[in-house]
């Protein structure tokens, strides 16, 4: 495995976790970490032995956004000229589902981070926010619009407005995470349900991943024709007449993920 200075990364079964380790600045996203963190996922996502990607801070904390020493003197054409923030776009690439294990603050690009993973797991010291107001900006890397997606307009406009913070009870109850656990149970939780997902017919879990996503980007109508197409598509795999002759023999399918 690739040596990084910012993240650790490693295999558990059959799932690719990747850990921020900036501890000292609340794994504040500088440029060297973005880059290391979609290396990291793409590297996962092209790996046939991984089935599923984990991104956490590990117990303590997720991410308190992107690094504001490497922000404070830009200028609006270093902004726009360089424009940093296209080397996410690698992450809404990856075709694995992204697991999100969250452990005190996300913040900001962190909050942002999570919101790009496919399944956001909280632990119940999680906060999550979009506090760019309180700098003078707002979110740059899809807060306003993948907050508004994920929890509607009245509850994103309040965070992105005032920069308050939500614990992770209330991001359970409004939807942003699919589950909340103890702290210390995040991360091996996150692992077991990659391992879970893993362990189905890849190109299910690939097309059940890029259905749902269509969810995002299309018209009821079209989404429907997407899954549709998809769920046709299905039946030319090995997969599917395995998974349901294993069911109806009552015993575990054993898939060859063709
Ligand atoms: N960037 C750079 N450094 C950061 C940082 C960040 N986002 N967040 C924390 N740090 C650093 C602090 O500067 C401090 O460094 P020193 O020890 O050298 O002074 C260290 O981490 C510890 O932080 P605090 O002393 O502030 O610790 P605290 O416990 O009092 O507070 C916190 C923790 C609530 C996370 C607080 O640090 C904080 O509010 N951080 C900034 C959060 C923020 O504004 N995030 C948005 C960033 S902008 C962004 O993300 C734009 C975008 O959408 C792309």
């Amino acid at each position: 495995i690739k040596e990084y200075e910012f993240i650790k990364v490693e295999t558990k079964g059959k799932t690719g976790v990747i850990t921020m380790d900036r501890a000292k600045t609340y794994n504040a996203l500088c440029n060297g970490m973005i880059v290391e963190l979609c290396t990291a996922v793409t590297a996962f996502d092209e790996d046939p032995a991984v089935g599923a990607i984990v991104i956490t801070g590990g117990d303590k904390v997720f991410a308190a956004g992107a690094d504001i020493t490497e922000m404070v003197g830009l200028s609006f054409s270093d902004c726009y000229n360089q424009d940093k923030f296209k080397d996410w776009a690698a992450l809404t690439r990856v075709r694995k589902p992204l697991i999100a294990a969250v452990n005190g603050y996300a913040l900001g690009g962190g909050c942002e981070l999570a919101m790009m993973c496919d399944i956001i797991l909280a632990g119940d010291d999680a906060k999550f926010g979009q506090p760019e107001i309180n700098l003078g900006v707002i979110p740059g890397w899809g807060g306003t619009q993948r907050l508004v997606r994920a929890v509607g307009k009245s509850k994103a406009m309040e965070m992105v407005l005032t920069g308050s913070m939500i614990d992770a009870k209330r991001a359970n109850w409004d939807g942003l995470v699919s589950r909340v656990v103890e702290p210390e149970k995040v991360v091996e939780t996150a692992v077991a349900l990659g391992n879970k997902i893993a362990s189905m017919s890849r190109p299910s879990v690939l097309m059940a991943k890029e259905a749902v996503n269509s969810a995002y980007e299309l018209t009821l109508t079209e989404g429907l024709h997407v899954e549709r197409r998809m769920f046709h598509s299905l039946f030319a795999t090995e997969d599917q007449k395995e998974g349901m002759a294993a069911f109806l023999e009552k015993r575990k399918p054993e898939w060859t993920h063709k």
